[in-house]
């Protein structure tokens, strides 16, 4: 038999039209931000969704709100130029593209918003306990380990526009694993593995604290995500060994997520510090690994 979407029973394909019946709206919103979602393909196969939706953008050929999917992606982009790659089907691997409306100096706040939405919604939907680890890994708290299962990414292509991705291990198998710190909801345990509905509440998560955010012209402070992001952060109160560019290290205790975004790294002499995301080429626990 010719293999197709349903050989893999396990992994079945997502449902684009129940997706699109779900999530997005029709209509005039009544306020600014309320409307995210506009449009929404599921692509079989894509070389990345990421690099799509913002050749799309440039292009002028997508609509803020538009979400886009893939089944697989052949060459899927992780941060700081690493590849993201898994199985077909075995995750769930999308990007969006925004117009944010608030000040462009807040934007640093929407892959931590994502986050944030995200965690909260796997924890819902699949009934594994999660955490962030700063500034945008989504990782399965167990008993006694923590395994990154789902990262993002985002890209500001041109003065209005962000395009977020995000990519999440569903139903990887150990063997599976690109590396051995990663994991998956199926091997923390996950309640459910379908991903229509994991999807669906990552989504209207996400959309509910972007709006909120929105709301509050993008100060994190004022819309609660500040906390929120802090609460669920596992890098705070750790000892953590930041590499910048150049080769310079810094060596602390992870103190703070400022109002910006940026972690604060206290030293053993009490001076603080805070880093930006894209100032850090490492970070890693100031002992071990
Ligand atoms: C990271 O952890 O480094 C971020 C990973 C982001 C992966 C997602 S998968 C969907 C979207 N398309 C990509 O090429 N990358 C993001």
């Amino acid at each position: 038999m010719t293999p197709n979407r349903w050989s893999d029973l396990s992994r079945p394909p997502l449902n684009q039209t129940a997706l699109r019946r779900a999530l997005l709206h029709e209509g005039t919103p009544l306020h600014e931000g309320d409307v995210l979602w506009t449009h929404l393909e599921v692509l079989e196969s894509v070389n990345s969704t990421h690099t799509e939706l913002v050749s799309r953008t440039r292009a002028g050929e997508a609509r803020p709100g538009t979400v886009l999917v893939a089944e697989e992606q052949t060459a899927g982009r992780g941060r700081l130029d690493r590849a993201w790659s898994a199985p077909a089907r075995s995750g769930l691997f999308f990007s969006v593209l925004l117009r944010p409306a608030a000040a462009a100096e807040r934007w640093g706040w929407i892959p931590l918003l994502a986050g944030v939405a995200a965690a909260g919604a796997l924890a819902r939907t699949a009934g594994v306990d999660t955490g962030l680890k700063w500034p945008n890994d989504i990782l399965a708290t167990g008993a006694d380990e923590e395994r990154k299962i789902g990262g993002i990414l985002a890209e500001r292509v041109d003065d209005e526009h962000v395009v977020l991705g995000m990519g999440v291990n569903v139903t990887l198998r150990e063997e599976e694993l690109p590396v051995p710190t990663a994991g998956s909801l199926a091997l923390a345990g996950a309640q459910g593995t379908d991903r229509d509905p994991i999807l669906r509440a990552v989504l209207r998560a996400f959309e509910d604290w972007y709006g909120r955010w929105t709301a509050a012209d993008g100060d994190p402070t004022a819309c609660g995500v500040l906390e929120a992001y802090a609460a669920g952060c596992v890098t705070l109160g750790r000892s953590v060994r930041a590499m910048l560019p150049g080769g310079e290290e810094l060596l602390g205790e992870a103190v703070a997520v400022d109002g910006d975004g940026r972690l604060v790294i206290a030293s053993e002499q009490g001076v603080q510090r805070p880093v930006a995301a894209g100032d850090i080429v490492h970070l890693r626990p100031a002992t071990g690994k």
